[in-house]
């Protein structure tokens, strides 16, 4: 969480290219944003609490342009968002300038010891300290004084400093906060992510922790943890600058809805062949699936949910149990894990903390450990023993979506893989469950040209303050999902549960006008949750049903959006995006900022 960027060039306007990566980073926290440039000698300091326009509309009237510069978008967590609290934070001498993404835990510490010695700080932050040390550390000489700096805290960080005696150069490094260099010509930067660096350079290098880095228009030196000078791969970057961009929707999250089809098709292109091979072989390199017993699968939120949806392919198509755990839990849950075990990790960005730490975990323990991630370079990615990627391209909105589907495919066609390669799975129905995805995709098609009769249910339900999602089965898991997206981005508190499962207690909640969604995409169930729609319309429930074709609830629910077969283990998914239309069109109809909700923040990288 926290977002920042810096640049040195003489190709662009530090404050420009800054404001435009804030711009990519703000998915990373939207509490406060602020920048640092260099004018002439002096440092100069802009900030404001709130979403990104403010500084905007506080800056518009600057006619400076500069040469250096850092910049920093917020998600509080040390200090409430205010102008005082926000990034960039300075010494008492105003000599030093840093932004930070992270936690310094020791901060307390170290600040009784600065305040004991007579300084002053003007802010509550964690980040404050780590200025105040770098200046009175500092002894002429930027990396011996950040070396000094570095051996007294302790968490995790991404900083980009600037000293006034230093007009040309930034320093910065990372420990468990991503930071990535770009490289260009005449013009260097550093980012949390490669989005806000895409529109000059498509050249990145992402840092190891550890790592510390001088940055100038012409140079960029890194030092190792043992601060010897290092080369570090230089990596192209496939994504380009108009996938980061709204490319004429009015919303982020919209246009990432409206991916999906485009995204199944190539996630199919590259990791199948024409003969409906799946091509993980280099991706699982070194796995000896004989020699597995015990199969987790680890993931926080949407990615959690999506690893249910793996957790039940694998166990329907492989016929062992598969064990899934929210990762915040993974490390407590006592997991039983041997050299035997195969342990997945889910996650979109490759940067939430508590993914990161069951990882580690389980590694200790001794597994296996497989990272399905759609960043590049991620610290997921960097640490697992093999990597599967899923080719969402950059997800911008909050709330995922297309990162989310994206996911379930990658474990449905590791599943299959899995499946075919020890004969659990007859090479008929092997195709025939590929050939499924095909009518995913058109599937989805069908719901995208359809999708205002979603957005005339959203209005009705607009105002609604409480309600329910339900579902049996694999559909337990959409309705989880739905209920989710519903939660985050419209602040209507909304349950999920099995359906047979309501009215154990929570019925109790149902009353007139309560929201009550059910999903229903396995006929064989249908007739079940059909009677668990008659028991909240008893009870004045609004239900709005979302059921494969052919379904009874239909005629049980007061609306209702049809969608078309993909197969029992796919069908669940289409249900999963007429879910998220839901939860936008209520968001685009009660007028909030769906693409940055509020509290929330993509990247969750604390504990
Ligand atoms: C919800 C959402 C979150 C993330 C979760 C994990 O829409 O986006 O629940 O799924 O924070 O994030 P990643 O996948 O980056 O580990």
């Amino acid at each position: 969480m926290c977002g920042i960027i810096g640049y040195s060039g003489s190709e662009a306007d530090a404050i420009n290219v800054i404001l435009e990566g804030l711009e990519k980073l703000e998915y990373r926290g939207y509490d406060s944003a602020g920048i640092a440039f260099l004018d002439g000698n002096k440092i100069i300091i802009e900030k404001k609490e709130g979403k990104l326009q403010n500084l905007k509309e506080h800056l518009k009237d600057v006619a400076t342009k500069s040469n250096l510069g850092i910049g920093h978008t917020r998600w509080a967590t040390h200090g409430v968002p205010t102008d005082r609290n926000s990034h960039p934070h300075y010494s008492e001498n105003k000599d030093v300038v840093l932004v930070h993404n992270g936690i310094i835990e020791n901060y307390q510490e170290l600040k009784n010891d600065l305040l004991t010695s007579g300084v002053k700080f003007s802010s509550d932050t964690d980040s404050e300290v780590v200025a105040q040390l770098f200046s009175k550390l500092f002894d002429g000489d930027l990396l011996s004084t950040l070396n000094k700096v570095i051996e007294k805290i302790r968490g995790s960080y991404a900083l980009a400093i600037i000293h006034k005696d230093f007009p040309n150069k930034m320093i910065c490094c990372k420990n468990h906060s991503p930071l990535i260099v770009g490289l260009g010509a005449k013009q260097n930067f550093v980012a949390s992510d490669v989005s806000a660096v895409l529109k000059y350079t498509k050249d990145v290098i992402f840092l190891e922790d550890g790592d510390k880095v001088i940055v100038e228009q012409d140079k960029v030196e890194i030092f190792d943890k043992d601060n010897k000078s290092i080369e570090r791969k230089i990596n192209k970057i496939e994504w380009n600058f108009e996938q980061a961009t709204k490319g004429g929707y009015e919303h982020f999250m919209i246009k990432e809805i409206e991916e999906q089809p485009e995204i199944i098709e190539k996630t199919l292109n590259i990791y199948t062949d024409k003969n409906f091979d799946i091509k993980f072989d280099e991706q699982l390199e070194g796995i000896n699936f004989q020699n597995i017993d015990r199969i987790y699968i680890v993931a926080c939120g949407t990615a959690y949910y999506a690893g249910l949806q793996g957790q039940y392919f694998m166990k329907k198509i492989l016929g062992i149990d598969i064990f899934t755990d929210i990762a915040s839990e993974f490390r407590y849950n006592e997991p039983i894990i041997t050299d035997r075990t195969l342990a997945i990790f889910v996650s979109q960005s490759g940067e939430t903390f508590d993914t990161l730490m069951s990882m580690k975990y389980a590694k200790e323990k001794g597994a296996k450990t497989l990272a399905i991630s759609n960043v590049l370079g991620s610290t997921l990615t960097r640490e697992a023993d093999n990597v599967i990627y899923t080719l969402a391209g950059p997800e911008i909105s909050v709330a995922s979506t297309k990162a989310y589907s994206s996911q379930v495919l990658v474990l449905y066609l590791l599943s299959l893989y899995i499946g075919l390669k020890f004969e659990k799975i007859q090479e008929k129905e092997y195709v025939s469950l590929i050939k499924d995805i095909t009518k995913l995709k058109t599937n989805i098609e069908k719901i995208i040209e359809n999708k205002n009769t979603i957005y005339e249910i959203a209005k009705i339900i607009k105002d609604t303050q409480n309600g329910f999602y339900l579902g049996r089965g694999i559909d337990e898991k959409i309705a989880r999902e739905g209920s989710l997206k519903m939660k985050e981005i419209n602040y209507i508190h909304t349950e999920s549960l099995p359906a047979g499962e309501l009215k154990h207690g929570s019925i109790a909640l149902i009353e007139n006008g309560v929201l009550v969604v059910v999903i229903s995409t396995d006929l064989e169930m249908d007739e079940k949750t059909v009677s668990n729609i008659k028991e909240v319309k008893a009870r004045g429930a609004y239900v709005v049903g979302v059921a494969k074709k052919g379904s009874l609830v239909s005629e049980a629910a007061d609306k209702y959006i049809e969608i078309e077969d993909s197969g029992l283990l796919l069908t669940p998914l289409t249900a999963a995006i007429v879910l998220q239309y839901l939860a936008y069109y209520t968001a685009y109809a009660k007028g909030y900022d769906m693409d940055k909700p509020r509290n929330l923040a993509k990247s969750v990288t604390v504990e």
